[in-house]
């Protein structure tokens, strides 16, 4: 490899790997080197160390100047690698197609910088070579510079997409100056002009339209044309920048640039996106499946100051009938901001508290922050200074020291073993007495945030175990803290609870330990309009539990502002309230009508869907798919549609499509119809479709309470329709099945169920069905069938045995049935006329109401009619 900076005697290596799947995995690492790079990212990172393919199943062939690798991937593509020597270059083939992928070095970027001593540098005129100084802050870089950059070009794809987070859009705009294809949800927004920083980081009144780094990274790009979806995924969690052009219409070209550490590349080559997630998912692991309560809505506020204040929030949400599951509580319910420590002037006996939110049906979260008050009498802070558990300045030895809401504060060394069990031991009943099973937990400025930080961060090299600096593992930091507290939670006790952690920074692989927030968006019409563009871009990147503040953390927005937000965030995965502490009370019961209940209903509705969310939620721990996904991956053919990010589609099998309203005094909306299928309006079962299989923008006049919601013709959707106090007090609850028919009168769905909160449903505690209507117009009863049928075999979910199916409803029947029957039993329906879905006429849909259909959803059956 040339580096203009190495002297001859440097050795960089290269390592091809390749995958039992069929990805390719390059490393390159300099050999020989003063110091070793780090390189232990992807222990932490993924789920386990890849198997590799057999050498037997790979064809090599070497040339002088080439080695060519040729396999074939778990998804049968016939791939080629090739390496060319000098100049190198890496390039990844679709042989069948002939289609290039991936080509790495095309540009001449792939640099890597060599240790050296400083004594041995004679070029001490590169500023910041040696020490560098941020906004008066110093960084002695102890090793010196070691930054590495390498160019990735998809020459036959124009549209990537990942790499949070950003506010930014979905579609990655360039980052050369030149204009975006779509203009950004922010008016008059220039065109990107730096790079997209990966860089996890605390920062005030973010932009809402920005490349500039915020509180999580996940270094995945995918690229995305109609003829093929893959992705790259660069695993570094140091500082990373990334730059994008285009240098045709069908091209895109990034250089990655990255502060320390080895490049470590996987190229997950697809080539479907279901493909590319599978793949993605094989790396870093899937979504935990949350427990049904972390599904519903939660009502957060900086604060509620004292267990009186937080029942009164609870019976606000009961005097109106609305639903919410979780109460939480900010920085200010521990004492000096000693988490850990309640303030018992403020919550007396937080266990009677926490029962009796329970006795609701409701859960408490509180924050833990990971800063420590350097306080001796606080007994978390001492413990881990006693066992030598922090975070040490950069003479390895005394402890870091920085500020933060405690005051002088330390942190705790997640990369140190013993920090581990300590951690979770914390958690304990024996030690927090102050907690009960009902209580979880908010994982808060784990960037971490120090506010007497260079960019309110740790200084880069500061040390942790191993010595290992800061500026190596600073994007995974917060990934850290949340797997050790997910650990702490699910060995509390014998509880065998399925643990809720909300963690503010995240990384590659932070799906498998909770949810994520967007931090503290502003409570403009803006960032609004950014918060579903940055939960889509968190959702392709694995990040599936996710969510913004709903409301907006600043400001005191309109009542009209906050019906918008509860419309939008209730179709968001994670569904949270939140403000700042200076901001008004605002929680639903507190509003005027119609505000309150046009709010209220929307919280309903959400319940009413914790089906559908629960069974995509489960779909995505098998398959790695979004439960929430943009226009591309669900039309991946349709480039009409590639640069969508304002209206998006929920459920296993994309089942709802939903356009939230995120314009001021907003009179009509506009809904992108991709596709040949009809959509069905939710509400009013009124059809669309792209006419002649044209994808169509319908118009949809907007009143404060609608919420644009359809039915994709071909789904069949559960609901629990009596929408309760709280998720936890449904599980029981029978189910409708709602049946929104394609053009051939045909759909198909699924149910997934479990008792929502345990670990039981790994020991087969659930029921999982596949649902079928199809037409059997051959048949002398009549001309169509709906079957339930087992999809997994889940044996012992006792407590769902009983649990029925209430109701059926079909849009878009053809004709009314003569009877309806099931097991020889005849059944009582309604029928209201309409249009048919195969009728290829848009109308309200015709509706067939089975009211009492007598079946049980774990049981096969077949209703015929
Ligand atoms: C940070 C969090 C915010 C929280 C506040 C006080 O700003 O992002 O959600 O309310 O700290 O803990």
């Amino acid at each position: 490899m040339k580096n203009l900076l190495a002297p001859p005697h440097v050795n960089f290596g290269l390592q091809v790997d390749i995958l039992a799947n069929g990805l390719p995995r390059l490393r390159i690492d300099e050999i020989g080197g003063i110091y070793q790079r780090y390189n232990q990212t992807a222990s932490y990172v993924l789920i386990a160390e890849p198997d590799l393919m057999a050498s037997s199943a790979i064809d090599v062939k070497s040339t002088r100047d080439t080695d060519v690798l040729c396999f074939r991937t778990s998804t049968h593509q016939q791939l080629e690698f090739t390496v060319q020597h000098n100049p190198l270059r890496l390039t990844l083939r679709n042989t069948a197609t002939g289609e290039t992928l991936v080509d790495i070095n095309a540009n001449d970027l792939l640099h890597m910088e060599h240790y050296r001593r400083r004594s041995d540098t004679d070029d001490t005129r590169v500023e910041g070579m040696w020490e560098e100084t941020f906004n008066h802050k110093p960084d002695s870089k102890p090793k010196g510079p070691q930054a590495f950059s390498l160019d990735i070009d998809f020459p036959s794809h124009a549209h990537i997409y990942g790499i949070p987070e950003h506010a930014a859009p979905l579609a990655l705009p360039p980052t050369d100056g030149t204009s975006p294809r779509r203009t950004p949800y922010v008016d008059n927004s220039p065109p990107y002009t730096e790079p997209y920083r990966l860089y996890n980081l605390d920062v005030f009144e973010y932009e809402a339209s920005s490349p500039m780094a915020l509180y999580g990274s996940v270094p995945l790009m995918h690229a995305h044309s109609s003829r093929s979806s893959l992705a790259v995924f660069l695993l570094s969690a140091s500082e990373m920048w990334i730059d994008v052009k285009h240098p045709s219409n069908h091209s895109t070209s990034t250089q990655w640039m990255g502060e320390s550490g080895i490049i470590d590349l996987f190229l997950i080559p697809g080539p479907s996106v279901e493909d590319v997630f599978a793949q993605y998912a094989s790396l870093t692991g899937v979504v935990q499946l949350p427990q049904q309560f972390a599904l519903g809505h939660h009502q957060c506020r900086w604060n509620y100051f004292t267990s009186k204040d937080m029942l009164g929030v609870v019976d606000g949400f009961d005097s109106i009938d609305a639903p919410v599951d979780v109460l939480w509580l900010d920085i200010e319910y521990a004492e000096g901001h000693k988490y850990f420590l309640w303030d018992k002037r403020k919550f007396p006996d937080p266990v009677d508290m926490i029962e009796s939110i329970a006795a609701t049906g409701r859960k408490t979260v509180n924050i833990i922050d990971p800063h420590l008050s350097r306080d001796e009498n606080f007994y978390v802070y001492q413990e881990a200074s006693d066992r030598g558990l922090l975070v040490k300045r950069p003479d390895g030895q005394s402890e870091y020291e920085g500020w933060c809401w405690a005051g002088a504060s330390s942190w705790v060394d997640m990369l140190n073993p013993a920090a581990w069990d300590w951690w979770i031991s914390l958690f304990s009943f024996e030690k927090w007495k102050d907690s009960t099973r009902n209580l979880f937990t908010w994982v808060d400025m784990n960037e971490p945030t120090v506010f007497n930080g260079p960019e309110i961060t740790m200084p880069k090299d500061v040390l942790f175990h191993g010595n290992v600096e800061h500026r190596d593992i600073h994007n995974m930091n917060g990934l850290l803290f949340t797997n050790l507290t997910a650990q702490g939670l699910e060995k509390r006790g014998e509880v065998n609870e399925r643990s809720f952690v909300l963690s503010r920074s995240f990384f590659a692989g932070s799906q498998r330990f909770g949810a994520v927030w967007t931090g503290d968006n502003l409570g403009t019409w803006e960032h609004l309009r950014s918060a579903t563009p940055m939960n889509l871009a968190n959702s392709i990147s694995g990040i599936m539990l996710t969510g913004a503040d709903v409301g907006g953390f600043f400001g005191d927005p309109s009542a009209q502002y906050l019906v918008r937000w509860y419309q939008t965030g209730a179709f968001h995965p994670f569904f949270r309230a939140h403000a700042h502490i200076d901001t008004k009370r605002r929680e639903p019961h507190t509003l005027s009508e119609p505000y309150r209940s046009i709010v209220r209903d929307v919280l309903r509705l959400r319940y009413t869907l914790l089906p559908l969310w629960y069974t995509a939620f489960r779909s995505s721990t098998r398959n790695g798919m979004p439960v929430i996904r943009p226009q591309f991956l669900v039309h991946p053919g349709d480039e009409a549609g590639y640069d969508i990010d304002d209206q998006f589609y929920v459920g296993a099998a994309a089942e709802l499509l939903v356009k939230p309203v995120v314009q001021e005094d907003a009179q009509s909306v506009g809904v992108y119809l991709g596709g040949d299928e009809p959509y069905y309006d939710y509400f009013t079962h009124q059809i669309s479709f792209a006419k002649e299989h044209i994808h169509r923008t319908l118009n949809i006049p907007t009143q404060l309470d609608t919420l644009p919601l359809f039915i994709r013709g071909g789904s069949i959707i559960p609901t629990r329709e009596r929408a309760r106090r709280s998720a936890s007090l449904m599980v029981r609850d029978p189910l409708t099945l709602t049946i929104a028919l394609d053009h051939y009168g045909e759909a198909q769905g699924r149910v997934y169920l479990d008792d929502g909160h345990s670990f039981d449903y790994t020991r087969d505690a659930f029921i999982d069905r596949n649902f079928t209507f199809s037409s059997i117009s051959s048949d002398v009863r009549g001309g169509w069938a709906l079957r339930s049928t087992q999809l997994e075999p889940g044996m012992s979910f006792t407590e769902g045995e009983e649990i029925e199916i209430e109701r059926i409803q079909v849009l878009g029947l053809k004709e009314k049935p003569e009877e309806v029957i099931t097991s020889g039993q005849l059944l009582q329906f309604t029928w209201k006329e309409g249009v048919a879905a195969s009728g290829g006429e848009e109308g309200r849909a015709s509706l067939l109401t089975i009211k009492k259909p007598l079946v049980r959803v774990r049981d096969d059956f077949e209703i015929v009619g």
